[in-house]
C-alpha cells in the first residue's frame, strides 16, 4: 500500500520539525526539501533523521526540477555528502532516501548510499506537460539501475494525461516506483496512488500554514479524512467527480466518502478536473470509474457522450450523474431531486403553485431550478447574461426572460420578487468572485436561494441578507442530490450521513 509522504518546506529544521508534530501519526515517512532551507541551517542536515524519528528523504531541488535550490551543483553535491555522511554515533538514523535527478551522477554520493542503506530514488521531473508524450523512453532513464527506485513526475496538461499516465503503469513491471501526476489535473494521480503503483504520494503541511511542496499537493488530513486513503487498495471501486479544475474545492468528496464507510463499500469518489466532457470520461474510464457526478461546466457538454438518459436528463437538458451500464453511460440528473427537496423546505411548503420567481442564468443548474419550478406550479423570469439562452430556455418551459442589468428592476420586484435564485455559478470559491445580481435594489421580503455553497456566503447573499431577506446557500440541495446519486451508483438506500 502506498506510504504518505510529508514534504517538509520550512526554512529551519526547528520548523520542520515542529510542523511534524501536527502529523505525526498520519505519515508515513518525510521529505526534507532541504533547498527551502536557511543557508545556515544546512549544517544541520545530518541530525534531521534521528531527529524526526521517522523514515526521511533527503531531496536538494534545482529550480528546474520545481525547487528553490539556485546555488551551483557543487553547492548541492556538498549539502547532500553534508547529509548523507557518518553518523556521529553508530546508533544515529540516516537518512533512508536521497534524491538524485535522472542527469546527477556522482559515483562518490551513490557509494556512501549503499555503505550507509539510503536508497537512492532516481527522478525525472517535468512540468510542461510533453514528458507524458514520452513515458517510455523517461522510463529507462531512470530505471537503469534495478536497487533504486524511479520517479516520474510529470505535468498533466488536461485529464487525458493522467488517463495515459495511469493507463501505462498497468504495463510496468512489479518493482518499487514513485508516479505523479502533476498540477489540477493530475490530481487523481495522488488519491489513487495505490492504483498506479506508487510507493508513496506527497503531500505537503497546508494546515500548517507552509508552502505547496509542488503543484497538486493535499494536505496529509485530507487525504485520511477526506478519502479514507488507508482504505483505498487496487480494487476499490472508482467514482469520480468530473467538472472545471475548480472540483478539488467540491465538498461532495467529504459527503459521499463518509457515506461509503458509513454504508461498509470499499469504494472512493474521487475529483477528476477535466479540460472537457469527452477527457472526463475517458480519464474517468482509465480508471474504471463505476459511476460518477458531472458538476460545472461540464453537464451539458457530457449529453453528447451518453448512452441513455433518464426522463429528467431528457426534460432539463443536463446531467449531473452518470452509471456506467453495458456498451456505455447512463445519464441522470439529480438536482432536479436536490433542488425540489431544499427549495419546499426552505419555503415551507409543497407546492409553489401562485409563486413568481426570478432565476439568474441559463446553464444546466438554470435548467434543473427552471424544470422544478415548471413541475411545482411556480411563475418564473429567466435573467441571463447571454440573451440568447434565457430566450430558448423561457420557450422550453413557457416562461419569461429579460436581460440580466438593472432595466429589469421593475419587472423583477412587481412581478417576480417572491423568489430570487441565483443558478450561476458566480461567487463559487476559486472561481469569479462577482455578484451576478448586483444591480437590484431588494425590497426585504424577498426569498433568496443562491445554488452555490461554497463560500458559504457569496457576496449575492450577502447582500440579499444585509436587505433584510431571508436567504440560504445551495448546501442542502448538495446533499439531497448527493443521496440521490448514491442510491443510482450502489442500488442501496443511502445513509443518513448525508442529511446529518
Ligand atoms: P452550469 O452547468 O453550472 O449551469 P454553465 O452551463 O457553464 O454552468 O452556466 C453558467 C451560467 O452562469 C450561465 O448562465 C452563464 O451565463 P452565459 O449564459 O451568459 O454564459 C452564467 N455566467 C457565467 N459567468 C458569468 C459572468 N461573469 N457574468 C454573468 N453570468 C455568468
Amino acid at each position: 500500500m502506498a506510504q504518505i509522504c510529508l514534504s517538509l518546506t520550512g526554512r529551519s529544521i526547528a520548523e520542520n520539525l515542529s510542523v511534524l508534530e501536527l502529523y505525526r501519526g498520519k505519515v508515513d515517512l518525510v521529505e526534507l526539501r532541504a533547498d527551502h532551507l536557511e543557508a545556515s541551517e544546512m549544517l544541520h542536515l545530518r541530525s534531521f533523521p534521528e531527529r524526526a524519528g521517522l523514515p526521511c528523504i533527503l531531496a536538494v531541488r534545482r529550480r528546474k526540477d520545481g525547487g528553490s535550490f539556485e546555488a551551483g551543483e557543487g553547492v548541492r553535491l556538498v549539502m547532500m555528502a553534508k547529509g548523507l555522511t557518518h553518523a556521529r554515533m553508530e546508533s544515529e538514523a540516516n537518512f533512508a532516501y536521497v534524491e538524485l535527478e535522472s542527469d546527477f551522477h556522482v559515483p562518490a554520493i551513490e557509494e556512501a548510499c549503499r555503505i550507509f542503506g539510503t536508497r537512492i530514488i532516481r527522478s525525472y521531473h517535468d512540468f510542461e506537460g510533453s514528458g507524458i508524450d514520452r513515458l517510455d523512453e523517461l522510463w529507462s532513464e531512470v530505471a537503469e539501475e534495478a536497487d533504486e527506485i524511479p520517479k516520474l513526475a510529470l505535468a498533466c496538461r488536461g485529464a487525458r494525461d493522467f488517463a495515459t499516465l495511469l493507463e501505462w503503469s498497468r504495463r510496468l513491471p512489479d518493482r518499487d516506483r514513485i508516479l505523479v501526476g502533476m498540477g489540477p489535473y493530475g490530481f487523481p494521480s495522488r488519491v489513487l496512488a495505490n492504483k498506479t503503483g506508487s510507493l508513496l504520494v506527497y503531500t505537503s503541511a497546508l494546515a500548517a500554514g507552509l508552502p505547496s511542496a509542488a503543484p497538486g499537493h493535499t494536505d496529509p488530513s485530507t487525504l485520511l479524512d477526506t478519502y479514507r486513503f488507508r482504505e483505498i487498495g487496487p480494487a476499490s471501486e472508482v467514482y469520480a467527480l468530473g467538472g472545471g479544475t475548480a472540483v478539488t474545492a467540491s465538498l461532495s468528496p467529504q459527503l459521499h466518502n463518509a457515506a461509503f464507510s458509513r454504508a461498509g463499500l470499499d469504494a472512493v469518489f474521487v475529483p477528476f478536473p477535466a479540460e472537457d466532457a469527452a477527457s472526463f470520461l475517458a480519464s474517468a474510464e482509465a480508471a474504471g470509474a463505476k459511476g460518477a457526478a458531472v458538476t460545472v461546466p461540464h453537464k451539458e457538454g457530457i449529453l453528447p457522450y451518453l448512452s441513455s438518459v433518464s426522463d429528467e436528463v431528457a426534460s432539463v437538458g443536463a446531467c449531473n450523474t452518470i452509471l456506467r451500464e453495458e456498451g456505455g453511460w447512463r445519464g441522470f440528473n439529480t438536482d432536479v431531486t436536490g433542488f425540489e427537496l431544499d427549495i419546499l423546505d426552505f419555503l415551507g411548503r409543497k407546492d409553489l403553485f401562485g409563486l413568481r420567481a426570478t432565476v439568474i442564468g441559463a446553464g444546466g443548474a438554470a435548467r434543473a431550478v427552471l424544470s422544478v419550478l415548471s413541475r411545482l406550479g411556480a411563475g418564473a423570469l429567466i435573467l441571463n447574461r447571454t440573451l440568447a439562452k434565457a430566450r430558448a430556455l423561457a420557450k422550453t418551459f413557457d416562461f419569461t426572460w429579460a436581460a440580466n442589468d438593472e432595466r429589469a428592476q421593475q419587472l423583477v420586484a412587481e412581478k417576480y420578487s417572491d423568489l430570487i435564485v441565483n443558478a450561476t455559478s458566480l461567487g463559487m470559491e476559486d472561481g469569479s468572485p462577482a455578484e451576478p445580481f448586483d444591480w437590484y435594489e431588494y425590497q426585504g421580503h424577498e426569498a433568496v436561494y443562491d445554488i452555490v455553497y461554497r463560500p458559504a456566503e457569496t457576496a449575492f447573499r450577502r447582500r440579499a441578507m444585509a436587505a433584510g431577506c431571508r436567504t440560504r446557500n445551495g448546501w442542502g440541495m448538495l446533499r439531497h442530490q448527493s443521496a440521490a446519486q448514491f442510491r443510482i451508483w450502489t442500488g442501496r438506500e443511502p445513509p443518513s450521513s448525508y442529511l446529518e
